[in-house]
């Protein structure tokens, strides 16, 4: 397993450019299953999570090129099977994606139970009802979710109990090639719902509403094709930036969409950061100024996202004052404490809250990946940190974060990864 040696102490400055959003390109490429012709798909990240989807993909006999400017061209004509093998999706907890649309296009399919980041229980009751009141039916067997409709998805009438991303996803794929219209309620509005909802209507969907907590979805009997550009990934961006902030720097990141962040950038201006945007850049300036320390509390978009809790802890542990973190979406998020505590940080934890009391400095260490984020975190640490920080177990970095040390060196951050 590789690991990455982070030599502390530099204000990070520079331009960095940012890669499509692995959240958003996981369900587009699922969402290819549900079209008849050929789709090209631009600005897919390179990432772990993207080629387990691939290879998901090519598992299922789906035929998958790739050309010259890195478009990914998917096409469903040769599929072969419908069953995604628990050797993939044990892997990636986003394969569970895979079970709308190809019950949508097949009437049949069979997931494994997904594994992914260990952060809490993450059931998928909601994918799984929503399905159900489209008329599926659905056995587990074996650790597989078995999933079967007689003809074509029938259009239904669905309130979610919880906002879930992943379930809004998977209903919206489904509806799209049902018999009649759905409406789902209390929808997820992240940017990728939007990004997933403008990429089906481009190849033949009629989806309505993305953005907002209620979807119209009228069915229509086929998707055919067409090119799609994949949004810009809003969490790398936060991530640079935060990483930015911690450091007392100044960095522009490019290429990227800062309308779909403005909850993490409202903390970062709270924690002392000049902010400055246009249609596709940011520019964070902390004028070498220590961050003071913020209050956030995750929420669905467009509250703050739990995706960014972690490195803003992170930013926290450095910064003047004392900070709460809460986390409300998922239990067993703040792995990256007892890490961040190791090199020096005083942050305790209270129920689903962090109180992070800043230091002055925080000491190089060898730490722990644990999850996605909580490793960002880490990394952001080891940036600010004196001496050395040697981040075990990237895999978890590499699902999510396109070239980090590449990136990071780019800013002047002593950084570089060593196979293990
Ligand atoms: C997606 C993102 C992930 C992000 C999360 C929340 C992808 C590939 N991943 O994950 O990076 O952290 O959104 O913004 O896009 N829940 C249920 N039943 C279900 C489904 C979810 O109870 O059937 C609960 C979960 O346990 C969790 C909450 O709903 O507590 C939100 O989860 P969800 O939005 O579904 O997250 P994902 O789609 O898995």
């Amino acid at each position: 397993m590789d690991k990455l040696i982070i030599q502390g102490g530099a204000e990070l400055r520079g331009e960095i450019w940012i890669s499509g959003s692995k959240n958003a390109a996981l369900p587009i490429l699922f969402a290819a299953l549900l079209t008849e012709r050929r789709v090209k798909i631009a600005n897919l990240p390179h990432l772990h999570d993207v080629t387990t989807t691939i290879e998901l993909l090519g598992a299922l006999g789906v035929t998958v090129s790739i050309d010259e400017k890195m478009h990914l061209a998917v096409e469903t004509q040769t599929l072969t099977a419908v069953t995604a093998p628990y050797e993939l999706v044990k892997t990636m907890r986003a394969s569970i994606l895979v079970l709308g649309p190809l019950l949508a296009r097949y009437g049949e399919a069979n997931v494994s139970f997904p594994g992914g980041c260990a952060i809490g229980s993450r059931p998928v009751d909601l994918h799984l009802k929503g399905l159900q009141a489209m008329g599926a039916e659905i056995e587990v067997d074996q650790g597989y979710i078995k999933a079967r409709s007689a003809g074509r998805l029938k259009g239904a009438h669905i309130l979610m109990d919880t906002v879930s991303v992943g379930a809004t996803e998977n209903l919206m794929m489904a509806a799209a090639l049902a018999e009649g219209t759905t409406v789902i309620e209390n929808a997820a509005r992240e940017p990728e719902i939007v990004d997933l909802a403008n990429c089906m209507n481009t190849w033949g969907a009629k989806v309505c509403g993305a953005g907002s907590n209620t979807l119209t979805i009228q069915g229509v009997e086929k998707m055919l094709g067409g090119d799609y550009k994949v949004m810009p990934d809003r969490i790398e961006t936060g991530t640079y930036l935060a990483a930015a902030a911690a450091t007392g720097g100044r960095v522009k990141v490019t290429k990227t969409d800062p309308s779909a962040l403005e909850a993490v950038l409202l903390k970062l201006k709270e924690a002392g950061a000049v902010i400055t945007q246009g249609d596709d850049w940011i520019e964070l300036d902390m004028q070498g100024r220590r961050p003071t320390a913020v209050n956030l509390k995750t929420a669905p978009y467009p509250g703050f996202p739990t995706d960014m809790q972690a490195q803003l802890t992170a930013v926290n542990a450095v910064s003047q004052g004392c900070g709460r973190v809460t986390e409300t979406i998922f239990e067993n998020r703040l792995m990256q404490v007892q890490e961040l505590n190791r090199m020096g940080a005083n942050i305790a934890v209270e129920g689903n809250t962090a109180v992070v009391t800043g230091v002055d400095e925080l000491k190089g260490a060898p730490v722990m990946a644990s999850d996605l984020r909580a490793s960002a975190a880490l990394v952001i640490a080891g940036l600010v940190a004196s001496g050395e920080t040697v981040v075990d177990r990237i895999y978890h970095i590499d699902r999510g974060y396109e070239c980090i040390e590449e990136k990071l060196q780019q800013l002047g951050a002593k950084i570089r990864r060593v196979p293990n």
